[in-house]
């Protein structure tokens, strides 16, 4: 039996509006939260490239869902094909973006109807994906963290995040977000850590806002605090979303998602990666082949404004890491539980057979 569909918290971050041939793309405008709830209209591609560079629209599933909308107003403009390879380069690790990409060449006749149905099909889909993720998420979790032998109905099941894998990244409740939603629905007490997620701090005014506007308990830490509260004790399970997996489970996400696992491995705390059959790259043998993107020096030497290191320090800024798959206690797709993590199991949940 299909679940009850958990409503979208906060304001949507991608929305189609108008006809096929005359119509735009409405993004929410994601650098300006938490402060300032601001849409940006995008009528050219170009427009639509900068918003998936500048992080306006952000997160694996999303930058997919944006760019197939992108090919929709490149065909208005009779450029569909130059619209798919211009957008194919304003991100490189995200594999969903690819993905979406080559799903909107195979539709034929390339028209800006056509195209508008398939965009729309993979937005909804990916709104599907995120509750099944997270069904499955919370019958892993289940299994995984027993009930204690008096369990106090207050003590709520107690998650730790990095990065926004959550609304405002996907079509629908999130990837790592859901099971945390579809818990607090159920009226299951539950808290969420939310690392803040240096340097653009996805997890500080994305995550946070998201979950709030949701209704959930969530505490704010900076990245450095997690080893400290897994050690004391305070987290059930470390979740977290994924830009692209690899055949043998290797799984990049943001910056400081890598040694959030050595530290929940050392902690005997379960490390779940929550993503659909769209982030997995099984073309990459292992985490080694994915492309990792650089960002510029001043997201970390001035971010958001004032100047917060010398002007002359050099910078290195990979914007993820590969956690590899013998980290990853688990990987939650909308088909299934992927687990142990190794190629074997991969394939045989998202294999090209499946
Ligand atoms: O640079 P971003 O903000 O696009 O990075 C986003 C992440 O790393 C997310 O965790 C990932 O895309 C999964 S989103 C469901």
């Amino acid at each position: 039996m299909a679940s009850t569909p958990v409503p979208i918290p906060g304001p949507r971050n991608i929305e189609w509006v108008g006809d096929a041939d005359t119509g735009y793309l409405r993004l929410l405008d994601q650098t300006r939260l938490p402060n300032e709830v601001v849409y940006l209209d995008c009528r050219d591609v170009q427009t639509v490239w900068d918003a998936i560079k500048r992080l306006s629209v952000r997160g694996a599933p999303a930058i997919g869902v944006a760019a197939a909308f992108g090919c929709v107003i490149g065909a208005q403009q009779g450029a569909f094909d130059k619209a798919a390879e211009h957008l194919a380069t304003s991100r490189p690790t995200a594999v969903n973006l690819f993905w979406a990409i080559d799903r909107m060449k195979c539709v034929t006749p390339s028209t800006p109807e056509k195209l508008l149905d398939e965009a729309i099909a993979i937005h909804a889909e990916d709104a599907e994906m995120c509750q099944r993720i997270g069904e499955h998420a919370l019958g892993l979790i289940k299994q995984l963290i027993p009930e204690p032998p008096t369990p106090n109905p207050k003590s709520p099941l107690t998650f730790l995040t990095h990065c926004n894998a959550g609304a405002l990244a996907t079509g629908g409740i999130g990837t790592a977000t859901s099971p945390m939603y579809l818990a607090h629905q159920r009226g299951q007490p539950v808290r969420v850590f939310a690392d803040e997620t240096r340097p653009l701090l996805q997890g500080a005014r994305l995550t946070a806002f998201e979950l709030g506007a949701g209704g959930l308990n969530v505490t704010l830490i900076c990245d450095g605090m997690a080893g400290q509260v897994l050690r004391e004790g305070k987290v059930d399970v470390v979740i977290t979303g994924a830009d692209r997996i690899a055949d043998n489970g290797d799984a990049a996400n943001k910056i400081g998602t890598y040694p959030l696992a050595v530290l929940a491995d050392y902690h005997n705390v379960p490390f779940l990666v929550a993503a659909p059959s769209s982030t997995f790259d099984l073309s990459a043998p292992d985490g080694g082949a994915i492309p990792i993107e650089q960002r510029a020096a001043e997201e970390i030497t001035e971010g958001f404004g004032t100047r917060t290191a010398p002007q002359d320090v050099q910078t290195y800024s990979p914007a993820f890491d590969v956690t590899p798959a013998k980290l990853i206690t688990a990987i939650i797709t909308e088909r299934g539980v992927i687990r142990p993590v190794d190629a074997e199991h991969v394939r045989s949940i998202v294999g090209p057979e499946k």
